[in-house]
């Protein structure tokens, strides 16, 4: 079992749907013992307290990386998931942790992603763009933000009528929330 850290910046649903799936045991090589956000008013922060996860606010500022970095070291973490973590790691934490950070994205790479693309932009893009499928991915993190090697995609309708609001919860309810505990443990299970 793989000692994990969910990092998170907001809404926290993707955090929910793996502690959620954790709870369902259908993630046999997935122990989540921490969850760290960088924004103090983060719901998922509420999510981790109800699971009875530790969760941690770390000032978002120049020093972020150097206080994660000395607490995953404190914990033990072998594995760091980022799930809606609205911040671009530096290539020298990468590297502490290759191979061993994966983030979900909610687009297929490589289309609407890198540097700008996050949370409800990505979807704003795609129906100005005229898309008729989007979906989401799960990839390994590299140095270059959304780059890194694909783990897993789901692909996902665009319906008339969409907004960037509605399209945004198709594509989690279809693609993230059941392609990410999945990806998680594949992963885990290969470390
Ligand atoms: C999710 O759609 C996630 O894929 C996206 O932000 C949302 C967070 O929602 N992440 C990115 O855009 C990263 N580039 P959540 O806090 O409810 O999980």
């Amino acid at each position: 079992m793989k000692n994990i850290v969910v990092l998170v910046s907001g809404g926290g649903t993707n955090l929910q749907a793996l502690l959620d799936a954790e709870g369902r045991g259908e993630m046999p090589h997935v122990d989540l013992t921490l969850v760290v956000s960088n924004n103090e008013k983060a719901y998922a922060l509420k999510r981790a307290q109800e699971a009875g996860v530790e969760g941690v606010f770390i000032k978002n500022d120049g020093d972020f990386e150097t206080r994660l970095t000395e607490l995953l070291a404190e914990r033990g973490i072998d594995m760091i998931i980022l799930a809606g973590f609205m911040r671009i790691l530096s290539a020298d934490f990468i590297k502490d942790f290759e191979g061993r950070i994966i983030n979900i994205h909610p687009s297929l790479i490589p289309s609407f992603c890198g540097k700008g693309f996050y949370g409800l932009r990505v979807h704003e893009a795609a129906l100005a763009r005229g898309v008729k499928l989007t979906g989401a991915t799960v990839h390994i993190v590299t140095a270059e933000a959304d780059a890194g090697p694909i783990l897993m995609q789901k692909a996902v309708e665009v319906l008339e009528g969409d907004t960037p609001e509605i399209l945004q919860k198709r594509v989690m309810r279809e693609a993230e929330w059941v392609m990410l505990p999945r990806a998680a443990e594949l992963l885990a299970a290969q470390l």
